[in-house]
């Protein structure tokens, strides 16, 4: 099979990439723009690959998306490209609309013209939206975890973009009967994610001494799953989905941020020797700092995975424990991947400060 992958060169996109090249004999085409938000040592180990292939262009240029899928013929598409970051939504909100809404309009207008002019059966083709539990909005404590079936509600400008994308790719199924499928997932942590996101951002400040920001009192809670296990639930749902379907995914991973941030912190403590931690530091929670909160901060996300885990015998296989230790020591052991956004285009300051 063809296979697309959009934001391959981005954090879940590049595990993706890994995992298609690795256990399937696919052919691999990832589109690109390669903004700030991706790095390319990340995709780096793939140039090799005689099933890799590489596009640099942005998913709203018209004509090249349409002479990629006419030329490349897929029979699978996975929507990742998008901004992905809250705090730079809040910033500048019209890039989040233009990439989130109009590059997947461009995607999806583009995949429904070739596979209703190719021949074989549209049946068998799959366009999959990566998409994100955000667009469900903010859960109170007492609330039950998210299902497929909860009412969209988002509250932040990224959010509502990818609940904007979310309604066209369901308004392509039902009137033009793209074969789509929608996925919602809950936070990802691991390798290559960058550093303006929550667990690298604590990991890296731990390390340079700086303060470990923490909006408003940390006690909003995210619902964490190992980025490897999402890309395997990718690739489960494009085997075994059901078009017009929608799948959350999650790992009951459900914890506050101050309980994280401690997590990585005690971590941290064991892997350092206390002699080559900063100065006058007893443990790296002491640079645990309350900063002004994001605004419209979504207090609780929580994913109820019971259908994905049903219907398509598909579990999350990382335990928090286990991830959080290996991320730690990826990071500490990829100074230079790290340093490529430090020196290119992030200080590590403040995001999201309206
Ligand atoms: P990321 O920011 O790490 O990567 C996004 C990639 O998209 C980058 O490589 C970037 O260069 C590319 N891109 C951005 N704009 C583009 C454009 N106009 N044209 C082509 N490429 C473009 O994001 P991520 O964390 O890997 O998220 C991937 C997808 O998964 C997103 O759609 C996001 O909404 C969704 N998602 C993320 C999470 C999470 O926790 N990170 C959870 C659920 C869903
Ligand atoms: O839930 C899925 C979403 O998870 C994805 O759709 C998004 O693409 C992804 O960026 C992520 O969004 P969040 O806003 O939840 O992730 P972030 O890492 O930015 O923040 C996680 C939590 O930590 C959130 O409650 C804000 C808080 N936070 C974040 C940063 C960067 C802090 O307290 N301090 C920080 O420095």
């Amino acid at each position: 099979m063809n296979i697309i992958i959009t934001g391959g060169a981005g954090f879940i996109g590049s595990s993706l990439i890994k995992q298609l090249l690795d256990t399937t004999k696919h052919l691999v085409l990832n589109i690109d723009k390669v903004t700030y938000a991706s790095n390319p040592l990340t995709i780096e180990p793939f140039k090799a690959h005689p099933r890799y292939f590489f596009k640099q262009v942005c998913i709203s240029n018209h004509e090249a998306i349409h002479s990629i899928i006419t030329e490349f013929k897929p029979d699978v598409i996975f929507h990742l490209a998008a901004e992905s970051h809250v705090d730079r939504s809040i910033d500048s909100p019209d890039i989040f609309l233009k990439t989130n809404i109009s590059g997947t309009f461009n995607l999806l207008d583009s995949a429904l013209k070739f596979w209703d002019e190719d021949e074989s059966n549209k049946d068998n083709k799959r366009f999959i939206h990566v998409s994100t539990d955000e667009v469900f909005g903010s859960l109170k404590a007492d609330e039950e975890a998210f299902r497929e079936s909860s009412p969209y509600s988002p509250n932040s400008p990224y959010a509502a973009s990818k609940a904007a994308s979310d309604h066209l790719v369901r308004a392509w199924f039902k009137t033009y009967k793209l074969p789509a499928i929608i996925t919602n997932c809950s936070n990802n942590y691991g390798p290559f994610q960058h550093p303006e996101k929550l667990i690298p951002h604590t990991i890296l400040n731990a390390i340079k001494g700086s303060a470990i920001p923490l909006y408003g009192n940390g006690l909003q809670r995210r619902d964490w799953l190992h980025v490897n296990d999402h890309a395997n639930a990718l690739i489960a749902v494009m085997k075994h989905g059901a078009t017009g379907e929608s799948y959350n995914i999650g790992a009951n991973n459900e914890l506050s941020n101050l309980d994280l941030v401690t997590r990585i912190c005690t971590a941290l403590d064991s892997a350092f020797l206390t002699n080559s931690k900063p100065a006058n530091l007893h443990s790296f929670a002491d640079l645990i700092t309350h900063v002004q909160d994001r605004p419209g901060h979504d207090v609780r996300y929580s994913m109820n995975p019971t259908k994905i885990n049903n219907s398509l015998n598909w579990h999350a296989k990382t335990s928090l424990d286990k991830g959080i230790e290996t991320t730690i020591s990826w990071y500490l052991n990829n100074s230079k991947w790290l340093e490529y956004f430090l020196e290119k285009n992030y200080k590590s300051e403040r995001l999201g400060n309206y």
